[in-house]
């Protein structure tokens, strides 16, 4: 546990209650009421954990202000250009940057685990071919406990590293087989002589008729999509992961709960809805008519890939995400791609309007990376897809630290009730 710095002293009805606070090696102290109710009969009331800390970590520090994100005291911005996603795996999984040994061993590991057991390709065949990839990512994933039952008990640490493992190697093949099947192209096999990027593309895009030469301009983009979307603290679909995990649940069930918590439109589901609205604008000059419908209160619509609960200033990973769209849609040839032109319009438009500068809203890590992936050639069901795969390693090292954590115990909030008091039945001829 984190330092106990200063008290904090809380007065109810002349009653006061003295709180340990404990400060972080970086960050906001944090007031520690795990006794409060046990002390003044009280609960705290925070409704989508605005201003809660929910567990300690060291793996991911995000300064909303500063528009910082590290991973382990790395800033992305360093890793995005400098490292690649297994290396950035390791990083989240272990702590350290690996030797080159280490590094070598770890993507060979990864690499021999990039198949899944045959039995599971049945699965596929029993949903729609038009089933969103999502969809079929949940079932597929939560199914994996039914094969690997030697890497289930989450009391075995050798377990537990498979299990990691398993999921790391294997979510790119589960994504792109569940690609495949919504086109009704047949199943491509990963390779062992191929990245994990370029394996990917090409599980996606090689069909049998012919070879698939990976373009390595679209290789490296791939893979910095994946180091940008790994980890983000404890987002929605983590702190899913890590509640689930608190029963005891195996890491399979409880990564198909972090997928299916991701595939919201607020959080993970944001990059396909982004881009669907930059279609739906069509052209710059329709901008002005839907930054008017966000602003309008009466209006349910929001400018997908902007604002942010953390990030107040901007998202360091959407800078990133834009020069990476520059490159690869100049390199594809591209560069005048209308959608691009009008994300770029709007990007300007409301990080200088006052409604947006009030609220603090600009683009997320959301805002570019479907123009880049609808750019490489994927249909805008599997931006989501791609989100999870990404952030299956983010997960599992989240997952893997509450299990070390001796402080760990069952997720179980309260409530502010504001239901019904205690009444009496009444029968069905009296009512
Ligand atoms: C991700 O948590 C993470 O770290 C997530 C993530 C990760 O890596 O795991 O970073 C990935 O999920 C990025 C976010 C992707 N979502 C979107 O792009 C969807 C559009 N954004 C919004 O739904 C919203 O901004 C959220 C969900 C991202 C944040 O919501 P908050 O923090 O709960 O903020 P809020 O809804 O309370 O909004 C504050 C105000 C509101 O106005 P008031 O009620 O104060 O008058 O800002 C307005 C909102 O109406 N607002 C928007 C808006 N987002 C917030 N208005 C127009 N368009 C928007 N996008």
């Amino acid at each position: 546990m984190a330092d106990t710095t200063r008290t904090a002293t809380l007065t109810i009805d002349g009653q006061t209650y003295d709180l340990p606070m404990h400060s972080p090696s970086v960050g906001p102290d944090v007031i520690d009421i795990t006794k409060l109710y046990g002390q003044a009969g009280v609960f705290t009331h925070d409704p989508g954990f605005t201003s809660t800390s929910s567990c300690e970590s060291s793996i991911t520090y995000i300064d909303g202000i500063k528009g910082e994100l590290l991973h382990r005291g790395y800033p992305i911005d360093q890793l995005a250009e400098k490292s690649h996603y297994l290396e950035v795996c390791y990083l989240l999984l272990y702590g350290e940057l690996p030797s080159a040994a280490e590094l070598e061993t770890f993507e060979s590991t990864i690499t021999r685990h990039t198949m899944i057991h045959e039995q599971m390709h049945n699965f596929f065949r029993g949903f729609r071919r038009d089933a969103h990839p999502m969809a079929t990512m949940v079932g597929v994933v939560g199914a994996m406990s039914a094969f690997y039952h030697d890497s289930t008990d989450i009391t075995d640490e050798r377990q537990r590293e498979i299990a990691s493992h398993r999921l790391i190697a294997k979510m790119p093949t589960i994504a792109a087989m569940a690609y495949k099947y919504s086109i009704g192209q047949p199943f491509v096999y990963p390779r062992n002589d191929l990245s994990y990027a370029a394996n990917f593309l090409r599980m996606c895009f090689a069909v049998p008729a012919e070879e698939y030469v990976v373009d390595p301009v679209l290789e490296r983009a791939m893979d910095r999509i994946f180091t940008l979307h790994a980890d983000h603290e404890q987002n929605a679909s983590t702190s899913t992961v890590r509640l689930a995990s608190s029963s005891g649940a195996n890491p399979f069930a409880c990564i198909a709960a972090g997928i299916a918590c991701l595939w919201g439109p607020a959080h993970g589901g944001a990059n396909q809805a982004c881009l669907e609205m930059l279609k739906e604008i069509g052209s710059v000059d329709r901008i002005p008519e839907y930054i008017a419908r966000a602003k309008d209160k009466d209006d349910p619509f929001r400018l997908m890939g902007f604002g942010h609960r953390v990030y107040k200033n901007f998202d360091p990973r959407a800078k990133v995400m834009k020069q990476s769209a520059d490159e690869v849609l100049e390199l594809l040839g591209v560069e005048n791609n209308p959608l691009l032109q009008v994300a770029k319009e709007l990007e300007r438009i409301a990080v200088n309007d006052a409604y947006f500068i009030e609220k603090k809203l600009f683009p997320n890590v959301d805002f570019y990376s479907g123009i880049i992936l609808e750019a490489m050639g994927f249909p805008t069901s599997m931006f989501t897809p791609i989100f999870a795969v990404s952030r299956t390693v983010g997960w599992i090292s989240q997952w893997k630290e509450q299990l070390a954590d001796p402080a760990m115990k069952i997720g179980r909030p309260r409530q502010l009730y504001m239901g019904e008091t205690l009444r009496d039945y009444v029968e069905i001829e009296d009512r």
